[in-house]
């Protein structure tokens, strides 16, 4: 057998291989969860924002497309949901205290403005996620105010 044959069917082989390896992407939880961001913070267009931009990663109702059943690609949506939920969870947002709320809000705020979020390997498969001018508007002006009530 020529070379490139043999490594074409060592790549075969190993694809298959690693479908069997747990991909790691966590549950989801339900719907109803006592800690999910408090729907009074939230303006319909706000809520809508960030269910199409950022829920995917930073809540626990991620919406998985089919690709995140192959691996390797699951192992890097893993990690995504994984790292995402561990520095900002709306699932978890009524837990966080006062103090977290309000760097997390700045942080959101940074990561509007500096076009930062969603990652951009997420734009290419979701580019109805891409957050237009006014979107971005309405989400700084949305931690601003938030923000605000907090430290009222
Ligand atoms: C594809 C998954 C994904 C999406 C969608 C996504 N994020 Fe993230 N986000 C991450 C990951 C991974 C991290 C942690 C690593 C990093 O900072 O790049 C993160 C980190 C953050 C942080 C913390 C930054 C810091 O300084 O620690 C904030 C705030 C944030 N994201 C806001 C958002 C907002 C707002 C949206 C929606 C407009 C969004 N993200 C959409 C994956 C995502």
């Amino acid at each position: 057998m020529k070379a490139a044959k043999v490594f074409i069917l060592v790549l075969i082989v190993g694809l298959i291989v690693i479908q069997f390896v747990p991909s790691g992407i966590p549950g989801n939880k339900p719907e109803d969860d006592k800690n999910i961001i408090n729907s009074d913070l939230l303006s319909d267009p706000v809520t809508e924002l960030i269910r199409k931009s950022c829920f995917d990663c930073h809540s626990d109702q991620t919406e998985l497309p089919w690709y995140s059943r192959l691996a390797p690609v699951s192992w890097v949506l893993a990690n995504h949901i994984k790292e995402g939920r561990s520095h900002l969870n709306f699932s978890e947002w009524e837990g966080y205290s006062e103090r977290e709320k309000i760097s997390k809000l700045a942080e959101i705020k940074d990561e509007a403005e500096s076009g930062g979020m969603p990652l951009k390997s997420y734009l290419l498969m979701h580019p109805e996620a891409k957050m237009n001018p006014e979107e971005v508007l309405l989400l700084v002006a949305w931690t601003e105010e938030v923000s605000a009530r907090i430290l009222e």
